[in-house]
C-alpha cells in the first residue's frame, strides 16, 4: 500500500495503530490499492477509506455525491455502507477511470448503487436535485471552493462535506502537489503570502487552492469543520442548520 504523504509528520506508528484498529481491506480493496501503488494513482487509502464508510454508517446515509472518483476505490468504501436503494454518485473527468470504477463496484455487487457522470465533478453536481447526507471533495485543489459551494445547499443538518489533501498531496503525483509546510506557515500567519516562498507554479497553485478552501469553510457559520490527520488529512465539515 501506498505510504500516506503524511508519514513525515503523522508518525508512522498512527498509521500501524490505525492499520491493527480499522477493518481490513475486502480483497477487491486490496486489489484496488495495489493498483493505485502500481500506477501511483492518489487514492484516499485505507485510513481514510474506512473512516468515510464508518461516517456513512453513523449518518444512515442513502445519498453520497463525490466530487472526483478516480476508478472507485473511495466509493467502494462508501458502498459498504449504504442500503440496497442508497446511491453514490460518482464523477470523473477521465472515462477509461469511470469504466474501472464500475468493474470494481461490479465484483462487490455495488453496481446499482452508482450513478456514474463522466465530466467536471462541479458541472455535474450543478444537473443534481435533491438533498445528499454525505460529499467528497476530491478534485483539483483550486477548485474546492466552486465545489463546496455548488454542493452546500444539499447537504442536510447533521450533513457532512469531506475534502482530502487539506494537509498534504502529491507524493505520487509531484505536479499535483500540496505542501504541507507552505500550507502550515500560511495558516499559523508565519508568512501571508505565498508568492513568497519559492515553491513551484503548480505546487502554489494547489497550495493557494487549499488554503482558499481552508479559509472559506471558516468563514460559513452554518458549519463546522474539524481535522482528521489521516491518510493525506481530511476536513470534516458538518452542517449546523
Ligand atoms: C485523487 S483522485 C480521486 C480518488 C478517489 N476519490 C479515491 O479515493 O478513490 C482525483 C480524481 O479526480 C479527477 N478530477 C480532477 N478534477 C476533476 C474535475 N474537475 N471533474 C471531474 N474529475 C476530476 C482526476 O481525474 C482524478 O481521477
Amino acid at each position: 500500500m501506498t505510504e500516506p504523504f503524511l508519514g513525515e509528520h503523522v508518525p508512522n506508528d498512527v498509521t500501524r495503530f490505525s492499520e491493527r484498529i480499522r477493518p481490513e481491506s475486502t480483497p477487491v480493496l486490496s486489489e484496488m490499492e495495489a493498483y493505485a501503488h502500481r500506477e501511483g494513482f492518489p487514492i484516499v487509502g485505507p485510513d481514510v477509506g474506512a473512516w468515510l464508510c464508518q461516517l456513512a454508517r453513523i449518518n444512515d446515509a442513502t445519498r453520497v455525491f463525490e466530487f472526483g472518483s478516480g476508478y472507485g476505490y473511495s466509493a467502494c468504501w462508501f458502498a459498504r455502507a449504504l442500503p440496497d436503494d442508497g446511491e453514490i454518485v460518482l464523477t470523473e473527468q477521465d472515462a477509461e477511470n469511470l469504466d474501472r470504477a464500475e468493474s470494481y463496484l461490479e465484483r462487490l455487487d455495488a453496481a446499482d448503487l452508482a450513478a456514474v457522470e463522466v465530466g467536471d465533478a462541479v458541472d455535474i453536481a450543478s444537473r443534481y436535485d435533491g438533498r445528499f447526507d454525505i460529499a467528497l471533495i476530491d478534485i483539483e485543489k483550486y477548485q474546492y471552493v466552486d465545489a463546496f459551494e455548488e454542493i452546500r445547499d444539499s447537504i442536510p443538518p447533521g450533513g457532512t462535506i469531506v475534502a482530502d489533501n487539506t494537509m498534504s498531496a502529491g507524493r505520487d503525483v509531484p505536479d499535483d502537489t500540496v505542501d504541507f509546510d507552505a500550507l502550515l506557515s500560511v495558516l499559523t500567519s508565519e508568512i501571508d503570502d505565498l508568492r513568497r516562498t519559492s515553491l513551484p507554479e503548480e505546487t502554489r497553485r494547489h497550495t493557494q487552492g487549499i488554503i482558499d478552501y481552508l479559509t472559506h469553510i471558516r468563514e460559513q457559520s452554518a458549519f463546522e469543520t474539524t481535522l482528521l490527520p489521516l491518510g493525506d488529512g481530511v476536513t470534516v465539515t458538518t452542517r449546523l442548520r
